[in-house]
């Protein structure tokens, strides 16, 4: 295995810092490399936030489900697909105007902008993580920030053609990590893998395939009977995923309207 191949296969979130800020030099290879990734036809439709304020990061350990270590992470970066700048530049430059005298339509954003402006604010915080993984930086990924819609547009002065996508923590690790700590499994390749055509995976092989992979629990969560119950109630069917699911509805009829 050569050096990237390690840091891929041997990286795993990380949600306990040590408090140390991320050095200068650290830092800029970070952010260097993220905006280094892909971007659909290289327009960068997404803009960083980093959250210094430590009051605002106080904030979202509650606005994203209660998870105290954001507060506790040295570095925090917001990742937002944003289409504000490119329909900033497109209603400044008569663009609406030159459709008008061609016959074609103006159009403004719509979701299938979001979809690939998400994309690649994803794809440039995973090279951010990477990025930090090889220098020794742990770090972990908060999808609550997609819920509490209206709380964050403010606390961010966010416009309205801009989506918090994805919050990451990152901090060097509170102890020196052992280079063999443990992964979290993954389902076996056949299962999400597939060779031409889409193959649909009968519900009983994905349940007794859960079960051996990760291992027969003592009880289900909540009185659950089964596994399929146990994480729909603790996942899916839960309070925040009600709530992420409220707030993105709202994002997008304000984003299309
Ligand atoms: C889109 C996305 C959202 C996530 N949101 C959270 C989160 O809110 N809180 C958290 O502790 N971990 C979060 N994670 C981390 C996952 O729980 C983690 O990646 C998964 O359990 C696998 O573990 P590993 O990263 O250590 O391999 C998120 C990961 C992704 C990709």
């Amino acid at each position: 295995m050569n050096e990237t191949l390690k840091v891929l296969d041997n990286r795993r979130s990380l949600r306990g810092y040590d408090p140390r800020p991320i050095s200068k030099e650290h830092k800029e290879w970070i952010l260097h490399n993220m905006f280094r990734a892909p971007t659909a036809g290289n327009m960068m439709h997404y803009s960083v936030i980093e959250v210094a304020n430590q009051k605002m990061k106080d904030k979202l350990v509650t606005t994203c489900d209660n998870q105290p270590f954001i507060a506790k992470a040295p570095l925090v970066l917001l990742f937002l697909a944003d289409l504000q700048r490119w329909y900033d530049l497109f209603e400044s430059s008569g663009v609406s105007e030159i459709c008008r005298e061609r016959g074609l339509d103006y159009v403004t954003p719509q979701e299938s902008d979001l979809l690939l402006a998400s994309c690649d604010a994803l794809v440039a915080a995973q090279n951010a993580v990477i990025a930090a993984e090889s220098l020794g930086i742990g770090s972990c990924y908060i999808g609550d920030i997609m819920e509490n819609i209206e709380t964050h547009r403010k606390m961010f002065d966010l416009p309205k053609w801009v989506f918090p996508i994805a919050l990451l923590c990152f901090g060097y690790p509170v102890r020196e990590e052992r280079a063999d700590r443990e992964k979290t499994p993954r389902f076996p390749q056949r299962f999400v893998y597939f060779k031409d055509k889409y193959l649909h995976i009968d519900s009983k092989e994905f349940e007794a395939m859960l079960m051996e992979h990760f291992g027969q629990p003592r009880s289900f969560f909540g009185g659950a009977q089964n596994i399929g119950q146990s994480v729909y109630l603790r996942k899916t069917g839960s309070t925040f995923a009600a709530e992420m699911r409220r707030s993105v509805k709202v994002a997008l009829q304000d984003w299309s309207e």
